[in-house]
């Protein structure tokens, strides 16, 4: 069945009240539209763990610097719409910017700490836009469950603490990054590679995993990074925004591991800048 197409905050609010009345539980699945496979794995894992399940598809201009791609952003309601209803979710929302940021609009979420470096050295503005959209579509829906992918790690890392320290009452699950069969992490970017880019960009990953496999055996992060900067430099990534070995929990970075850890990269092949991340696990 097709999900409930719901573009007002009343509405959205209207449809989990009543399923609140009927007792059911509710997941919220944010995304961006221009859903892909690791939107689907979201959306199943969703379904799992809510017994109603609300995907909200807007493309959020306030996390988009005005040099970035917000008018480009692929946008494909009609095939996101099928794969929803295919998928049987119940409601998809879709607001308008004006729904969400209405004439006045004038306030900002911003998380210290986590947000420091990484993503925000190159996208200052990035995680401020997040935050307040995430912050709004949790207290629009009040879903007992919301889920982000591993693959945005810092995204996922900042909502996680804006969520404790704001107290919204709700449950964040992560759910692990879905990749191509040859490693590249899907994300709805993709689909801006060259031919010749998209047969490069598995190297990240592949990169990422050898780094990680050395850390595990104890070597030191300033060898693993400047010798996977050079991998992915042979490979042929044009430009390296960051490299990192940091904890799992605050992102501060690390020099061996001695707790769970991420190696985190976001390199670009051409005008594509694509991000990845895999886990360390301290060895014994
Ligand atoms: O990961 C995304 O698609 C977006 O950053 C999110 C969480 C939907 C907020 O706009």
């Amino acid at each position: 069945m097709a999900p409930s197409l719901l573009d007002s905050v009343d509405g959205l609010r209207g449809a989990v009240a009543a399923w609140r009345a009927d007792g059911l539980t509710v997941a919220l699945v944010p995304t961006m539209g221009a859903l892909h496979e690791g939107h689907m794995a979201l959306v199943r894992a969703a379904r799992t763990l809510g017994e109603r399940t609300v995907v909200s598809l807007f493309v959020n201009p306030a996390q988009f610097a005005p040099d970035e791609d917000f008018d480009l952003y692929p946008r494909n309601p009609a095939d996101d719409l099928a794969k929803l209803a295919e998928a049987g979710v119940e409601a998809a929302f879709m607001p308008n910017v004006d729904a969400i940021y209405p004439p006045g609009f004038a306030t900002t979420v911003h998380v210290e700490g986590v947000t420091a470096g990484l993503e925000s050295a190159a996208r200052p503005h990035f995680f401020d836009g997040v935050a307040t959209v995430v912050t709004k579509l949790l207290l629009q829906c009040l879903p007992d469950v919301a889920l982000f992918g591993e693959k945005d790690y810092q995204q996922l890392v900042t909502v996680r603490r804006l969520v404790a320290d704001l107290d919204i009452p709700c449950q964040i699950e992560a759910v692990p990054t879905v990749r191509a069969e040859d490693g590249l992490a899907l994300s709805s970017r993709n689909v801006y590679l060259s031919a010749e880019e998209r047969r490069v960009a598995p190297r990240l990953f592949e990169v990422l995993s050898w780094m990680a496999a050395a850390l595990a055996q104890g070597a030191p992060s300033a060898d693993a990074v400047s010798n996977g900067r050079a991998a992915l430099t042979a490979a042929g990534f044009t430009r390296i925004d960051y490299l990192a070995v940091c904890d799992a929990e605050t992102l501060a970075s690390v020099e061996g591991i001695s707790a769970p850890a991420r190696v985190l990269a976001a390199a670009w092949l051409g005008e594509t800048r694509l991000i990845d991340n895999v886990v360390v696990n301290p060895v014994g």
